[in-house]
């Protein structure tokens, strides 16, 4: 049986709707509480048993591959000082069996071409695409649970989620038939519809595990919605070879590419993190609106 070892992260976006904030750093190192988007994206990998994290990146973006990487000085320093909890933090960023491959997207066309780009690395084998900005939190990891449902079927799984219909268009959005407790064979996906025009209000989050037929799918797509190269219209192409599942995980997502839904996780993940809980708890009650 094929597993699922490897995740690809498309981190190249310019992440315009946080400027300035993102003017020379990238949004996936914004920080909630304290760890970066994508190092709860990382662990969410992790978690499913991935181990090998393939970042397709742009320029602007060397904080991320720092971030995972091995900080010498910083750890001699911490050593120094006898800071031991500080310098495991540092050191387990990652697991030492993760191991990390960075690739650039010369242009931004898209997360079609993004993913495209990581098609020699992945080879011929199944793998999860993540986008650091949709956090979820979920136990076990949303993309645990995706494994686990790609493992039974031997086949492409997106993660969904129902929205509001005046959303439906910001999301790929899947018309699908209900087949069992949460999952729906697809029938069809857009990119952005209307709201008039939308299939349903089953909108893809940031989670796919996509088997390697999508490459020569993403090959044939030309520009879509935005006049970009849209996963979405490769895992339309998919559907005419392949079975595709839809996904409805359990976990709250937030929507991080946004200020407000980033607010919202840093307040939520703030109410539950150890050492600030209580404090931050009492703040907010002590506040007057
Ligand atoms: C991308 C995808 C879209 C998906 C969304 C989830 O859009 O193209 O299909 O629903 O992520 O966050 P973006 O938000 O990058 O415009």
């Amino acid at each position: 049986m094929n597993r699922v070892t490897k995740a690809v992260f498309p981190v190249a976006g310019l992440g315009t709707r946080f400027l300035p904030v993102t003017k020379a750093s990238p949004k996936e190192m914004l920080p909630i509480v304290d760890k970066p988007l994508i190092q709860y994206a990382a662990e969410e990998a992790i978690a499913a048993g991935i181990d090998e994290l393939i970042f397709v990146t742009g320029r602007n973006k060397r904080s991320i591959e720092d971030h995972f990487d091995k900080a010498h000085e910083l750890e001699a320093q911490l050593k120094a000082d006898g800071k031991k909890q500080l310098l495991d933090t540092v050191q387990n960023v990652l697991p030492n069996t993760t191991s990390c491959v960075y690739i650039r997207q010369p242009e931004a066309l898209g997360l079609g071409h993004a993913v495209l780009c990581a098609k020699q690395v992945v080879g011929d084998s199944p793998f999860a695409v993540i986008l650091a900005d949709d956090l979820i939190s979920g136990e076990p990891g949303v993309l645990k649970q995706m494994v686990d449902l790609y493992e039974k079927h031997q086949c492409s799984v997106i993660g969904v989620q129902t929205v509001a219909k005046e959303e439906t268009r910001s999301y790929g959005i899947v018309k699908g038939k209900l087949s069992e407790q949460r999952v729906y064979t697809v029938e069809a996906i857009v990119e952005k519809p209307l709201p008039e025009k939308a299939p349903s209000t089953l909108a893809v989050v940031g989670r796919y595990i996509l088997t390697p037929k999508i490459f020569a799918m993403l090959e044939n797509v030309t520009p879509g919605a935005g006049g970009e190269i849209q996963l979405t219209d490769g895992i339309a192409a998919l559907l005419s070879h392949e079975k595709v599942l839809a996904y409805e995980f359990v976990g709250k997502r937030y929507d991080c590419g946004n200020k407000f839904g980033y607010l919202q996780a840093t307040v939520e993940y703030a109410l539950t993190h150890a050492e600030l809980k209580d404090k931050f708890r009492a703040y907010l009650k002590s506040l007057k609106f």
